[in-house]
């Protein structure tokens, strides 16, 4: 079993950047600028928020954190998204999902311009990827095919599951590993809740994303020998023995799955380090546009 190194890939990656923001600043010119939108007091997402506005500042780029209160209206933001557009001195930004209910999200992704859409969210840039045009791509799946890239993982041809069909993950991971790229060219079966003879599917599976959010889903009796797995979930459970009063355990129950598989992510440091690496990555090529 090889253990895929979400930490050192994405310490690979962002040294690189780091490198490219100091070539910058030798020529004189101004370092790429990523801005941060959080509305509301969701603990999990600030905690996001904060390490990609860290993660910024590591590389060199300028970033801050735009933290509005869980009342602000959709029409305030979508007037600060506004702002965002047309300010030159922003090179690329998030808005931090989940939204509060009373705003719609679906408004407010298609309020920002594609080409400031770091995230990869806007339809034209889902398009894009679905038509397997130049993109943005979503920082999560483009971190997923990114190590299994880093590890020379084939994935042509290989029977792919991916579990969970959210927008940010499961969808745009599912369509990138069907296309026809290096990267690409798998079989992939999208499973989500309403999915019949799911145990049947994993088994056959070379290849298992977990991406729907419940600690330890994905258990040994589930997958074959030698399967690879890319555990996307970041799960908080009670664990008294911790300070945080909290532990982050993935999808995959790790301990059991991991000798049967030939290449494993942990959970913390796998999938989670990577997507801050790629939205760096995306903020520098929404900057040299
Ligand atoms: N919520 C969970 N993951 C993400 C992400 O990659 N981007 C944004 N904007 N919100 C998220």
């Amino acid at each position: 079993m090889i253990l895929l190194d979400g930490k050192a890939t994405a310490l690979q990656i962002k040294t690189e950047i780091k490198e490219s923001v100091e070539q910058l600043k030798t020529e004189g010119k101004r370092v790429p600028n990523l801005i941060a939108v959080l509305v509301g007091e969701n603990t999990a997402s600030l905690s996001y928020v904060k390490s990609k506005v860290k993660a910024c500042n590591m590389v060199g780029f300028d970033s801050s954190l735009i933290h509005l209160d869980a009342d602000t209206t959709e029409a305030v933001l979508l007037d600060l998204i506004k702002q965002l557009n047309t300010d030159s001195t922003v090179d690329g930004y998030i808005v931090q999902l989940p939204l509060p209910k009373h705003i719609d999200a679906n408004k407010i992704l298609l309020a920002v311009a594609p080409e400031k859409d770091v995230d990869g969210f806007h339809p034209v840039n889902m398009g894009k990827l679905t038509l397997n045009l130049e993109t943005i791509i979503p920082a999560t799946p483009y971190g997923i095919i990114t190590l299994i890239k880093a590890y020379g993982i084939e994935t042509k041809g290989k029977r792919v599951v991916v579990l969970g069909r959210s927008n940010i993950v499961g969808r745009p991971t599912s369509i990138l590993l069907s296309l026809n790229k290096p990267y690409g060219n798998a079989t992939v079966t999208l499973a989500h809740s309403k999915t019949k003879n799911l145990d049947k599917l994993l088994l056959e599976a070379d290849i298992i994303i977990a991406a729907i959010g419940k600690p330890h889903f994905v258990t040994a009796a589930m997958v074959k020998e030698g399967v690879v797995i890319i555990d996307v979930g970041i799960n908080r459970v009670e664990d008294a023995s911790r300070k945080r009063g909290y532990r982050l355990v993935g999808d995959v129950a790790f301990d059991t799955v991991a000798p049967k598989a030939s290449y494993i992510t942990p959970v913390p440091g796998g999938v989670g380090p990577m997507t801050i690496a790629m939205l760096l990555k995306n903020t520098l090529l929404a900057y040299k546009g």
